[in-house]
């Protein structure tokens, strides 16, 4: 595929949807966010540095690496960046069979790449109508819903639900039937269901297409990350969650768990939690809120960015990677330099983004100087990468209180 057609081909697959994607990503990268590239440069990168010819996007490119839009990648900045750094090798080998050069990165562009990578999630995968299907009578739906001409009358008929309803909007509606939805099934002696991997986009995508009448069309908005922040707090969800450290201590922080998947995924993983969720919300004598409009989708969108930071980092461990890694070879144990650059006080202050680069760009000399130093490639889990960034923004120095996260 050329180059040109590969572009046009990209952007037609990921269409609208990813567009209102970045509009937000656009739209909330002012004022303190997290990330800090711009995800449409990101995605003429993905092309101009022949990711591309590798990776396809949801099916749209090379199958040398992972489709970048289905299997890979579906976290936090850490988790972005150790899947970039662990696979280097691989890359560069496959590079030089294809006799490609490595694709080193300037300015703001790993960023940029990143933004690109992490904002393809937010919207969903399409869910498959029939295992969807499959799962309505697995999961006990059907005892209480009717859709067509099978399913109980204990709840309302499902195929009211008009085709095409925005998927959030069905989690919505779940959520707020919560409350009804099990007190009658506790009557039935039935668990409230559970959703793992791609079941809750596939139940909606089944949900979604049994309408008897159409949804009007309208415009879909992406979410308000603005006003989910506001509804966090004003819907109560505050009094029980912190998101990194800032609210109630009752049920996870938010910002510190691992939240995986699209906007739809997250807003599942919600309804898993929900016995939990509404014991203690009853323990604190406290009415389940409801949503209405676009409500449950702001909070997604918010929780969604906030999430791309991932957990705080520690230079202490990041020095025990550095280690570990063989960092300490070539840029001496204090980071004073050897075979390679002195390193200490070099990226003081600098974005994890800018020094993950810096790394980048230079595993090529790194990986012909490594035999000599009778050292291996040194993979890192997300959490690792994360602590190794942070120790190498303290000036090589572990006991340098962490700057503010993201930075
Ligand atoms: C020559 C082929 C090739 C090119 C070019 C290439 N990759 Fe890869 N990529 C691979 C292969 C093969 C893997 C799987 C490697 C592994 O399992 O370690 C991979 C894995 C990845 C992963 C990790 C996926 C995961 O699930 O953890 C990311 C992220 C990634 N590539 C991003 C990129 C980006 C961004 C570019 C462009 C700068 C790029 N790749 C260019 C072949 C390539
Ligand atoms: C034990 C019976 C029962 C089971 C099992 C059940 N529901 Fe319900 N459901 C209800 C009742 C009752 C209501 C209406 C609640 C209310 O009035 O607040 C409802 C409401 C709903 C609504 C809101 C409908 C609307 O018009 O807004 C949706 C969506 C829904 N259920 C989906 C599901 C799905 C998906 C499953 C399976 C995972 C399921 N339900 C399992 C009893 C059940
Ligand atoms: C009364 C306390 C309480 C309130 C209010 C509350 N939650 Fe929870 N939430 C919990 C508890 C406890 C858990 C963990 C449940 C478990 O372990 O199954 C949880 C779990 C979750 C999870 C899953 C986290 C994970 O790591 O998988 C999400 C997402 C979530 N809540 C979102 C919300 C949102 C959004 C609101 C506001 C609409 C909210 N919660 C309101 C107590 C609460
Ligand atoms: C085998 C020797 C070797 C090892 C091991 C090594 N480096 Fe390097 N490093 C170099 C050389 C040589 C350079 C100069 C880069 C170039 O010219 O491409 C360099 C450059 C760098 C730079 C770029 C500095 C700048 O000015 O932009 C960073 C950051 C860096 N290394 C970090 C690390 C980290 C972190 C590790 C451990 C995971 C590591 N290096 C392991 C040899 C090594």
């Amino acid at each position: 595929m050329t180059r040109r057609r590969a572009t046009a081909a990209l952007a037609l697959a990921l269409g609208f949807a990813l567009a209102a994607g970045f509009a937000l990503a656009a739209a909330a990268a002012p004022e303190g966010a997290p990330w800090h590239g711009d995800p449409i440069r990101g995605q003429a990168l993905f092309v101009s540095k022949r990711c591309v010819g590798c990776h396809a996007v949801r099916g749209t490119g090379g199958r040398i690496g992972p489709d970048l839009g289905r299997t890979a990648v579906k976290g936090s900045f850490p988790e972005i960046a150790a899947g970039l750094w662990n696979h280097s090798v691989v890359m560069h080998e496959k590079m030089r069979e294809f006799r490609v050069a490595p694709p080193t990165f300037d300015g703001n562009e790993l960023a940029d790449l990143i933004a690109f990578l992490y904002f393809l999630n937010y919207f969903d995968e399409p869910g498959d109508p029939r295992n969807g299907k499959a799962l309505f009578a697995e999961k006990h739906c059907i005892r209480c819903h009717a859709v067509g001409r099978e399913g109980g009358m204990i709840g309302p008929r499902l195929d009211a639900i008009p085709r095409g309803t925005p998927p959030l909007r069905i989690a919505q509606a779940l959520w707020n039937h919560g409350p009804a939805m099990t007190g009658a099934m506790r009557r039935m002696k039935l668990d409230p269901p559970r959703f793992r991997g791609n079941e809750f986009l596939d139940l909606v995508a089944f949900l979604r297409s049994q309408g008897q009448r159409a949804a009007p069309r309208e415009f879909r908005s992406a979410g308000d990350p603005e006003k989910g922040r506001r509804l966090f707090s004003a819907k109560g969800c505050m009094r029980c969650h912190a998101v990194f450290g800032q609210g109630g201590g009752v049920g996870p922080d938010l910002g510190l768990t691992e939240l995986r998947g699209s906007v739809t995924q997250l807003a599942g993983t919600m309804w898993n939690h929900w016995p939990a969720m509404s014991s203690a919300m009853q323990a604190m004598g406290m009415r389940p809120p409801v949503f209405v409009d676009d409500e449950l989708g702001d909070v997604f969108a918010y929780l969604f960015l906030a999430r791309y930071a991932g957990p705080p980092s520690d230079p202490a461990r990041g020095a025990a990677m550095y280690t570990r890694g063989g960092c300490i070879r070539c840029h001496g144990a204090g980071g004073e330099g050897g075979v390679g650059p002195r390193l200490s006080g070099r990226m003081v202050g600098e974005a994890r983004e800018a020094i993950l680069q810096r790394m980048w760009n230079h595993a090529p000399r790194m990986w012909e100087r490594m035999p000599a130093q009778g050292i291996t490639w040194p993979r890192f889990e997300p959490s690792e990468l994360a602590d190794l960034l942070s120790f190498l923004a303290e000036g090589l120095d572990a006991r340098a209180p962490t700057r503010a996260r993201g930075k």
